[in-house]
């Protein structure tokens, strides 16, 4: 009996050990307050984001080999209207099919080769590294759905082998460069994952919260969790598992690190990369096995939008700045408040448009800004910030239907021209205040960065399609404007007609 009292000083170092790992991220607590006026900690960094071969072109060019990019958006009906990255933004020229990808084991050697090699080159310059970014898109779109590259619907087993190489060979990577480059380079290495925001439907049901959090372990946490702690969440252990269960399947189809592979793998994260774009609400909703498995399927969840939500740009992308607050504090509580670089955040326009006053993405930029900031007061560990992105590109499976550029690119010239959107004076300014100073100033950007977009406007409209769309506007206000001024004039003719 005496002994349970005696607290002996190692139970008191695993108490403290068990409580500083395990804080809890509070559910039932949602502030959604009005915009905070003030500026980012000293040093916060800033950007806008592009990639290789989203902008490059030149797939073909200077002894580069196909990717799996180049292979699945060569066949026809991959990609919106059939585009490819083939020339894209021509970055390539103005800077100076595979072994079934990921499915393969083999995969892990050959990209730690490739990254050694990258560190071997241009270590000296390059101090964050970040091994893959969004690998739940590699994974789900790539080898669950097919929309992506390399365009394989192997549904329920597909994504979840692709994710277990990737997260091997992050691993790798980042022990080779701890045992190899560290000392010499002294830079750092991570990786970047993309996550929408889950909120429960209703933040007191507790059935509406686990399917929250079920959504996010299965996005996030599915490739977090292992870097951060060790091991896949307990949550898709255990419903992937009695799922394959119930299918009469001999084994989890999650694959299973070894003891080995977890010690190996936890922990190899220098700082974490976050993309985020836009929240869903989740409910639960049972999916019965015997329909065929998915991964979505195994998450038993229903994901919701909320029809006020502003949707400017692609389908799937409602501005919630909210949700980004969220997640961030989500991030704090689960993985022992790492370092984080927020990668990607930004929003695309929906029409073919050639307005360059992108107004409502100085808004969504402003006030996802905002809850980065007010994440940052909660404590979060935010580093930068980059917005995506720099130009207008590829957009993957959508082609070039979807501009998210702060620089609109007019891919019809082959000159590939650049044009400044609105929103690029906006997040200039926002960067060289560090933040949001005052309302009265902050407000004044808006408007001095609609007057430069008017003029730009009048240049691009040089261009003879984008002038014609123009002309169609010159011929149509003048039209309505001159009826309505006959039209007043008739009835003001009655009228005194009436009086006479
Ligand atoms: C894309 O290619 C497919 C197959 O050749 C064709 O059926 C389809 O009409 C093409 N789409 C466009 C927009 O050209
Ligand atoms: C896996 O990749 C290797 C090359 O590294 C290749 O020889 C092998 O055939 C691939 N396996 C499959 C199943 O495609």
């Amino acid at each position: 009996m005496l002994q349970r009292c005696i607290l002996r000083p190692y139970h008191v170092l695993a108490m403290v050990l068990c409580v500083s790992a395990g804080e809890d991220f509070d559910w039932t607590k949602n502030e959604r307050t009005s915009f905070y006026y003030g500026t980012f900690p000293t040093g916060f960094s800033w950007g806008a984001g592009t990639s290789a071969y989203q902008t490059e072109g030149a797939w073909n060019i200077d002894g580069k080999g196909m990717s799996i990019w180049d292979a699945f958006a060569h066949k026809k009906g991959k990609i919106v209207a059939n585009d490819t990255g083939d020339t894209s933004c021509e970055g390539y020229y103005r800077f100076k099919e595979k072994y079934g990808g990921w499915q393969n084991v083999s995969m892990v050697n050959h990209f730690n080769d490739f990254a050694n090699l990258c560190f071997e080159r241009f270590g000296k310059k390059v101090k964050y590294w970040i091994t893959f970014n969004n690998p739940w898109s590699i994974a789900v779109e790539g080898y669950e759905t097919g929309e992506h590259a390399p365009g394989l619907k192997l549904k329920g087993t597909g994504a979840y082998k692709a994710a277990h190489h990737i997260i091997k060979a992050h691993a790798k990577v980042w022990h080779t460069y701890d045992m190899q480059w560290r000392s010499k380079q002294k830079g750092l290495v991570g990786i970047s994952l993309t996550a929408d925001w889950g909120e429960p439907v209703d933040i007191t049901n507790q059935r509406d919260i686990e399917a929250a959090e079920r959504y996010i372990q299965f996005y996030m946490g599915w490739f977090a969790t292992p870097i951060f702690n060790g091991d896949y969440p307990q949550v898709m252990k255990d419903y992937i598992g009695r799922k394959s269960g119930q299918q009469g399947l001999g084994a989890s189809r999650l694959p299973v690190f070894s003891p080995q592979e977890k010690s190996y793998i936890k922990g190899t994260c220098d700082f974490l990369g976050l993309g985020h774009f836009t929240t869903r609400y989740v409910t639960l909703k049972n999916y019965p096995s015997g329909l065929g498995d998915s991964y979505f399927a195994d998450r038993d969840l229903a994901e919701l939008v909320d029809p006020k939500w502003p949707d400017p740009g692609s389908e799937w992308l409602y501005s919630v700045p909210w949700g980004f607050r969220r997640l961030l504090n989500f991030v704090k509580t689960q993985y022992g408040n790492p370092m984080i670089y927020v990668t990607e955040n930004g929003v695309s326009e929906k029409m073919l448009c050639t307005d360059l006053c992108d107004d409502w993405r100085m808004q969504y930029f402003k006030d996802y800004i905002d809850e980065m900031l007010k994440a940052i007061k909660d404590g979060v560990n935010v580093k930068g910030y980059t917005a995506w992105s720099l130009l207008d590109n590829f957009e993957w499976d959508e082609g070039y239907s979807e501009r998210f550029g702060l620089y609109y690119v007019d891919f019809r010239n082959k000159n590939k021209p650049r044009y400044p959107k609105a929103s690029v004076q906006f997040y200039k300014r926002i960067i060289s205040s560090n933040g949001f100073p005052n309302q009265r100033e902050v407000e004044s950007w808006k408007r001095k960065a609609v007057e430069t977009c008017s003029s730009s406007n009048q240049l691009l409209a040089a261009d003879p399609l984008i002038g014609h769309m123009e002309m169609v506007t010159e011929i149509v206000v003048p039209t309505v404007c001159t009826l309505c001024i006959l039209l007043s004039a008739v009835f003001l003719m009655f009228l005194l007609r009436g009086r006479i």
